[in-house]
């Protein structure tokens, strides 16, 4: 046995450099290392070589095996174009082959970092609070009632009496302001929590991004513009928005923000609901008893605020049908956004 395997090492060597393409290669691994080939064969009959040898020629042959796969690999990797840091059959100074599955932005992050980038280029800074947070901060500093329904344990979940997973990203607004004199301009993006029954457009975890503007005279149609900037910077085109009358307890007034439908151009389709029109975000001035939670004189100053779930944002950009897409971490659903910003 000792010779054969001398004679398949010597033989397989000559046949590898001599190999000319991917289909010469797999010829030659099938010969030698497939179901029927030379070196199995050799393989199997080991049961039948004295037991005292065993043990040794066992040890060779799996060496032939392991050495053989090697050559094959890097005389493959030669005849792909380059060479390989373990190449013994080509030209060791060949460059190394490129990676060919390398790594990329999670698509939720693409959307993110762009619409930071838009935020930065109207001189907004950014700021970052905390996914377990105070009830106070989450709630009542917001001028949420004690019994308003977005506090029910249905909605919220509860830590403890006090601390929840932050519903919304609006309380980085009174953190910010409680650290920070007037005038501000800030983006506070980041994760937060329902307790929602998964489905096509609802998880339990997602996405949102606030924004707080405060100084003296700020107005309604300061808000109207940052939107209309946002929206034009994004998406890329002239879309209309449109504000609808809505009530959140932090501003007032209130409004939802409505973008022309980006794929029927406001005609109506499945998209929007026949509607022609979008929501893209909620948004309003801020609520007086705000500014006092956070300390700030409410006669000398007025802000808006605005909030928008990313996850939507992202779905609408890029017609993802289905939320849950983007929490599974298929690699087949995040390798299309390669190179995609
Ligand atoms: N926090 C709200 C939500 O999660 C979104 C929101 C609405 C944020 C209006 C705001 C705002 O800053 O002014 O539904």
């Amino acid at each position: 046995m000792k010779e054969t395997i001398d004679r398949l090492r010597s033989e397989g060597l000559e046949r590898i450099k001599a190999a000319e393409s991917d289909s010469d290669i797999e010829a030659i691994r099938v010969a030698l290392l497939g179901r029927k080939g030379e070196i199995t064969a050799l393989l199997r009959g080991l049961k039948d070589v004295d037991p005292a040898d065993r043990p040794a020629m066992g040890a060779e042959l799996n060496l032939l095996k392991v050495d053989l796969t090697a050559l094959l690999d890097s005389r493959q990797c030669v005849l792909r174009g380059g060479g390989s840091a373990t190449n013994m059959v080509g030209d060791l100074t060949l460059p190394g082959v490129p990676p060919t599955s390398g790594g990329t932005n999670h698509p939720l992050l693409s959307v993110l970092d762009s619409i930071c980038d838009i935020f930065y280029g109207m001189g907004f800074t950014r700021d970052d609070g905390p996914e377990v947070e105070l009830d106070y901060y989450n709630f009542t500093a917001l001028n949420f009632p004690d019994d308003h329904p977005a506090r029910d344990i249905q909605d919220t979940f509860y830590i403890d009496p006090k601390i929840c997973l932050r519903t919304q990203t609006s309380p980085v607004q009174v953190r910010t302001m409680e650290r920070n004199e007037p005038p501000l301009a800030c983006i506070f993006p980041g994760r937060v929590y329902r307790n929602e029954n998964a489905d096509a457009s609802h998880s339990s975890e997602f996405y949102q991004i606030e924004g707080l503007v405060v100084d003296k005279a700020v107005s309604m149609a300061d808000l109207k513009d940052t939107v209309d900037t946002f929206v034009r910077n994004f998406f890329g085109a002239e879309e209309p928005t449109r504000f609808r009358p809505h009530y959140f307890p932090f501003t007032e007034p209130s409004v939802e923000v409505d973008m022309q439908c980006v794929s029927c151009r406001g005609k109506g389709c499945g998209v929007c609901g026949q509607t022609g029109w979008l929501e893209v975000m909620g948004a309003g001035m801020v609520h007086p008893n705000v500014f006092k939670a956070a300390g700030y004189p409410d006669d000398v100053y007025t802000g808006f605020a605005f909030g928008m779930g990313i996850d939507r944002i992202a779905m609408l950009k890029y017609g993802i049908g289905d939320i849950r897409l983007l929490y599974e971490n298929d690699l087949r659903f995040l390798k299309q956004f390669r190179g995609v910003s």
